[in-house]
Parts: structure tokens; sequence; C-alpha cells
């Protein structure tokens, strides 16, 4: 099918054009991966911004499609933006935000990619939709194939998914299929298996109208930020897609002609699961596989990035970095950010925090920095140790009293 009018695909390797979707989105000279290019020219800030209330819709000006579209939407983005003044001393980042991105449909970033690829496959007469996932996609997808009536197909690695996405996916209504080995071998059995399939649309982030979708999130927060460009944005990086996304966004902004300036993205990997990290600290374009990554951070357990090359071209045009956090690490951030601001986020998503521990201090003094909170924390629950039988019980008003005097003498008012 063809692509919108004024848009086309180009391959990040050998530089072919598409202007239809190439069969598995994949480039046809090369395999390459594809990226979505819009003609040039230049956009007024209220060209862009000036339809709110649409979720990421109002961007439509930057979408892959004609004004008659109808979109398959939960109303996905607009996600706060949150100062976070109570971790911002000890981090030594006086300028902290936190994109909060698990206030999304379906509680993930995932949802703004996801509307937008299965608007199109919709648009194709695509029938089921098939993705391998560490979750968050598979809730995402499954929740966006239930609203477009068609079918979700989600390929899983087998034990290695947290409950809460597992329990999205159901009640979703998806098929579920379990690998019996990692994320990557799941989604190399899918990529491989449904190139001779018709009738199957990949929603993972290979599919480049998902980046799309998600390069909405570098809009937004160019927005809330009263309309300026934060000078770090730091994010958790598994398979790629959504640095590669935020990324695009922010050269978009500058390309058509409404900012001057882009960020430094900041990438983070869970040290068990970092070839990016490797490659890009060893100066290669090389990403050299992680056969068993292993991390707490399920979501970013992921061993060989199908976008580890987009990642690497943010990074590096960014004047960016990627940085490295233990899962210890991951898990003090996680705590540290629910416990002392009201976010509770999944671990995958503290991890920015846990790096920010450790460079925050090292950055510019008035840095403005944007940590994008990938996930909801309630997805992910098996990683919190809770101890609910072991909290007083009470069965009679005396004994509450009792309790909330005792506590009482714990409180310190505030003079
Ligand atoms: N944070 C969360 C909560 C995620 O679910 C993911 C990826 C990432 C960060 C990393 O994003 O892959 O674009 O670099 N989850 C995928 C999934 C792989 O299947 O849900 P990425």
């Amino acid at each position: 099918m063809k692509v919108a009018q004024g848009w086309r695909f180009r391959c990040i390797d050998c530089g072919s054009e598409f202007d239809a979707d190439p069969p598995g989105y994949a480039c046809s000279r090369c395999s390459g991966l594809l990226e979505g290019v819009k003609d040039s020219g230049t956009f007024s800030r209220a060209e862009l911004f000036g339809r709110p209330g649409e979720g990421i819709w109002r961007f439509r000006a930057l979408l892959p499609f004609g004004p008659d579209v109808r979109p398959v939407s939960l109303n996905e983005g607009g996600t706060p933006l949150i100062k976070a003044v109570n971790i911002s001393r000890e981090l030594g980042v006086k300028n902290l935000h936190v994109k909060n991105e698990g206030q999304n449909p379906t509680g993930s970033f995932k949802d703004r990619g996801m509307t937008v690829s299965v608007t199109r496959a919709v648009q194709s007469g695509v029938r089921v939709l098939i993705c391998a996932s560490t979750g968050n996609t598979s809730a995402s997808m499954s929740a966006y194939a239930a609203r477009a009536g068609v079918t979700a197909a989600i390929i899983v690695p087998a034990g290695k998914v947290a409950s809460g996405k597992m329990v999205q996916a159901t009640a979703y209504g998806a098929a579920i299929i379990r690998v019996d080995g990692t994320f990557d071998d799941a989604l190399s059995m899918l990529l491989q298996t449904i190139a001779g399939l018709p009738g199957f649309s990949g929603m993972n982030s290979v599919n480049p109208y998902r980046l799309e979708g998600q390069k909405s999130a570098a809009f937004e927060i160019y927005e809330q930020l009263g309309f300026s460009v934060p000078d770090y944005v730091v994010l958790p990086v598994g398979n790629a897609g959504n640095i590669s996304a935020i990324w695009k966004g922010f050269k978009e902004l500058r390309e058509f002609g409404i900012t001057e300036k882009v960020p430094r993205m900041v990438g983070v990997q869970a040290e068990g699961a970092s070839p990016i990290a490797r490659a890009f600290w060893k100066g290669s374009d090389t990403i050299t596989p992680f056969e068993s990554p292993s991390t707490i951070a399920s979501a970013i357990r992921i061993g060989k990035p199908a976008s580890g090359k987009k990642a690497l071209a943010a990074l590096r045009e960014s004047n960016g970095m990627v940085l490295t956090v233990t899962d210890e690490e991951i898990t003090a951030a996680r705590r540290m950010l629910s416990s002392k601001e009201g976010i509770f986020v999944e671990p995958a998503s503290a991890a920015p925090i846990a790096a920010l521990k450790e460079i925050g201090n090292r950055l510019e003094r008035d840095a403005v920095v944007v940590c994008v909170a990938t996930g909801n924390g309630l997805k992910d629950q098996e990683t919190i140790l809770t101890n609910i039988e072991g909290t007083p019980l009470v069965s009679e008003r005396s004994g509450l009293k009792d309790l909330l005097e005792r506590l009482a003498t714990r409180i310190v008012v505030p003079a």
C-alpha cells in the first residue's frame, strides 16, 4: 500500500527509498531498517501544537497519514511532565523532570507507537497483528487490536515477562504463544516466520510506523517545558526503538523550523544486557549480542537490539552517551522515585534515575534533564518485596487509636 503523500521510507543502510510499505517493513534490497522521511518544509509552532485534546494525533502534520484517516486510538500521549523536586538535590540535578509514560492507556510509552502502526495495519486490511515482546509491546498491541476488532497474537519468552503484562494481554483477548528462550529468540523466530506468511502484520519497533508515533514524546516534552528543548533526555534502552524515535522527534522539530537546539540523548542499559553500551564505548558500529542477557528489569532484558544501529546513530549525532546500571542500583532508584516523588515505575523505567545517581553531579549545574519513565510500576509487582502479613491488623477502634497515638510520636510536624 502507498505511503501517505509527501512521505517515503528510506533504508538506513543502503539508502533505497520506497513509496509503498515494503513487505515485513524491511528494506527489500538489503533487509536494512527503514525510516519514515517527510518531504522538507517548515511548520509554525501553532501548526504543530495547535490541536490539543487529540492525544498524539494532534501532531498529524508530522505523521504519515492523510487527513481522512480514522485512528485506532485510546487517547494515548498527553502524559504529565513532573518536576522532581524532592530527589533533585540527592541526584545533583537542579532541573530534573520525569515524563510519566506509565499514564498511557496500557501503562507504557508503547501506546504512542501502537496507535499509529495499528491504524496503518487496519487501513491496509490486515486481520492479524503479531509481535514478540518482553511484555509492554504485547499488552499495548493486544489493547489496540481489541479496539480495532482484529486478532492479536503475542510471542513471549516463557517465564520472563512480568505478570501484570501477561494479565493485560489475557484481558485484552490476545492469543499467547510462549517461546522456550529469550526475547531475542522470540523476535528472530517471529521475523523469520512471518516473512513467508501473508495476512500477518508485525508490530515490533522494526515497523517504522511505531517510531513515527513514539517520536511524539519529544514534541510533548518541548511543549511542556514551555516550548524549550531540554539539555538531556535520559531513557532506558532495550530493543532501541524508543531512543531512536525520540531523537527523530527532536531532529524533526529542528528540521521543520520549530527549534534550533536538540538535546543530548542518554541511553541507560542494565549491566547484564548492555550490548549497545559496549559498542558505543568501544567506538564500534558492530553490536555484539549478549547471548544470555540478565537483569531484574525484564522489559529491557534484551541482548540483540533490533534497532541498535539507529540507537548508535542517535547517541553519536546528539553527542550523547549510554550508561550501564546494576540491578541493585535499579531497585534503589525505583524505591527512591516512588517513596520520594510518588511516581511508581517498573524496574526498567528506574534505570535513568539510577544512572543520574552516578553522573548527575557531573552535568552542567543548570542543565535541564528529562528522564523518561517508560512503564507503570503496577505491571511488575513481583519484584517488590511486600510484607502485608507483618503489618498491624486491628479489629476495634481502641486498637486503632493506640496505634495512631504511637505513630503520632514519630511524626515530625514542620515548623
Ligand atoms: N522501558 C520499558 C518499560 C519497556 O517495556 C521497554 C521495551 C523499554 C523501556 C525499552 O524500549 O525497546 O524501545 O529500547 N519493551 C519492549 C517490549 C521490548 O516488548 O515491551 P526500547
